[in-house]
């Protein structure tokens, strides 16, 4: 039997020149959630998610998916594992359409490999009309599909945070980590961003959310970890955690 841990970070260290942006973080993901990551700016959230998905080898500390060690393996490696991540920015190649661009991501591309082209053309044909299949079904999903041929320079803010989800979808990750999806999203926008979210957890995607958006992370999240200086001050459900006086103060000094 699988066990429900998905995601397990134990003392998970990253050092920038003397500086521990994230200081020994451990913590357990259980599979099927919508874990919450919140914390000040600059409390080590996003350079934790760099050592989850493989964009940093943390300093120390072990990460484990399904059993498996991640840490310090390529991003590429990671993502075939089943783990893929939305940028806080999110960049696409402004000259592509928006399908190319939802398009470049799914794991094990034949194409990619250079004598399939030779040696298996029909694979690699039938394979990319499959990936084309896929990313026209999550363009639907996130309701983009009547840009799919326009070039991606012309999406708003919130559109590329939508364009981001449907890049993961395609790869069919069992965990997604989503960095301020609500980010410069205005607020219908964002009620779909959160629906969306919600559905595909619903089918089964586990899913961690670094998010500032209190409204977001109350109506979505479940538990909710909370950084502050590199560390994992406190976890729980919501409501809880952000009545917890240390959370309370990371946040007010933070202000100060
Ligand atoms: N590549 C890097 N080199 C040196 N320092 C870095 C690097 N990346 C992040 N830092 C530092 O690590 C700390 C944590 O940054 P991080 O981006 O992880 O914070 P965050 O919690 O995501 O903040 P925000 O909410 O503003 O996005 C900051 O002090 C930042 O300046
Ligand atoms: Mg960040």
């Amino acid at each position: 039997m699988k066990s429900s841990s998905l995601l397990v970070a134990r003392e998970v260290t990253k050092v920038f020149g003397g500086h521990r942006a994230v200081d020994g973080v451990s913590f357990v993901l259980e599979r099927g959630c919508i874990g919450g990551l919140i914390g000040p700016n600059g409390a080590g959230k996003t350079t934790l998610f760099n050592c989850l998905a493989g964009h940093l080898a943390p300093t120390s500390g072990s990460i484990e998916l399904d059993g498996v060690p991640i840490a310090g393996a390529p991003p590429s490696r990671v993502f075939a594992a089943g783990l893929a991540r939305t940028f806080q920015i999110p960049r696409p190649f402004p000259q592509m359409t928006v399908l190319e661009n939802v398009m470049l991501a799914p794991p094990h591309q034949l194409g990619e490999r250079f004598w399939a082209n030779w040696l298996q053309p029909r694979a690699v044909a039938a394979q990319e009309r499959r990936t084309q299949e896929a990313a026209r079904h999550w363009l639907d999903f996130v309701g983009l599909s009547a840009l799919a041929q326009q070039p991606a320079s012309v999406l708003s803010g919130g559109q590329r945070k939508l364009l981001e989800l449907a890049r993961v979808m395609v790869a069919e990750p069992r965990l997604v980590l989503l960095d301020e999806p609500g980010a410069g999203v205005n607020p219908a926008l964002l009620d779909q961003i959160v629906d969306k979210v919600a559905a595909l957890n619903r089918q089964g995607t586990t899913f961690l959310v670094i998010e500032h958006n209190m409204d977001l992370v109350m109506s979505l999240c479940r538990p909710v970890m909370v950084m502050a200086q590199g560390r994992l001050l406190v976890q729980g459900e919501p409501d809880t955690v952000l009545r917890d006086p240390r959370v309370v103060e990371a946040y007010l000094g933070d202000a100060a």
